[in-house]
């Protein structure tokens, strides 16, 4: 069984105490009434006490945390969502797609109006890799256009632009369908609205913006607003693609 130390939003200390596997809940409190327990340094006298999220807990002076199973969610995103956990305009968040997963967060963002491949996860160290420029994970988009696009701005768009926030790596692009509007590329890197800009540097507006892989993951199966976990060979198949085996 895998195993993530995350501490969980606000708990009663047995509770907290119990998910650490120290004891049972019931155990747990006489733990605590015994004086054992320290909350951020101060012994916890009730077993009202609560835990936050960035308290620190000790039982006989040893920090204790508990373990809640790893997450991995592959979600088609659709249109509409944003890709935080909340939103302050009260926009519909991608987690609202998932609602019986346990709490994970999403690896990088796509705009509210990119669909697509997204992969949410609680595992912290996997998303970091993945995210990372220096492993430079693959992730194909398919982008349409407001109009044709030349064969000149396609080599101009592979050779590398110059951008406000410097220039992009030379990449892989091809024309996906009959139509010249339809282009899809292939990033290494991942900026902020990475390909809305380098298509906007060339005068093009991109319509439609569709990730269709990220890394060893496509969408196969999977309906725009579905989603599934993944199986524990595409786990391992990511985690060796970011050294982490
Ligand atoms: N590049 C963009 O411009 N938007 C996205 O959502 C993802 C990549």
């Amino acid at each position: 069984m895998m195993a993530y130390q995350v501490k969980p939003t606000k708990m009663r200390i047995n509770r907290y105490l119990a998910a650490c596997g120290l004891a049972s809940r019931r155990k747990a409190e006489q733990i605590v009434l015994d004086g054992r327990v320290t909350i951020d340094g101060e012994v916890v006298q009730s077993l009202s006490a609560t835990v936050s999220e960035t308290a620190k807990v000790c039982v006989d002076g040893t920090p204790v945390t508990p373990a809640v199973h790893l997450t991995y969610v592959l979600l088609n995103k659709p249109k509409g969502y944003v890709t935080t956990a909340q939103d302050e305009r009260g926009r519909k968040t991608v987690l609202e797609l998932i609602p019986d997963s346990p709490r994970v967060f999403p690896v990088g963002r796509l705009d509210i109006n990119t669909t697509g491949l997204l992969l949410l996860t609680n595992d912290g160290e996997l998303a970091h890799r993945l995210m990372h420029p220096r492993f430079k994970v693959a992730k194909i988009y398919r982008a349409g256009l407001d109009r044709d696009f030349s064969p000149d701005d396609m080599s101009k768009l592979t050779s590398g632009l110059i951008l406000e926030d410097g220039p992009t790596q030379p990449c892989v692009a091809r024309f996906f369908s009959d139509s010249r509007r339809q282009v899809e590329i292939e990033l290494r890197e991942g900026r902020q609205q990475q390909v809305r800009r380098m298509f906007a540097a060339l005068t093009y507006h991109v319509e439609t913006l569709n990730r269709v892989r990220f890394g060893c993951l496509d969408l196969q199966g999977l309906g725009r607003g579905q989603w599934r976990n993944l199986s524990p060979d595409e786990v391992s198949a990511l985690k060796i693609s970011v050294k982490l085996s």
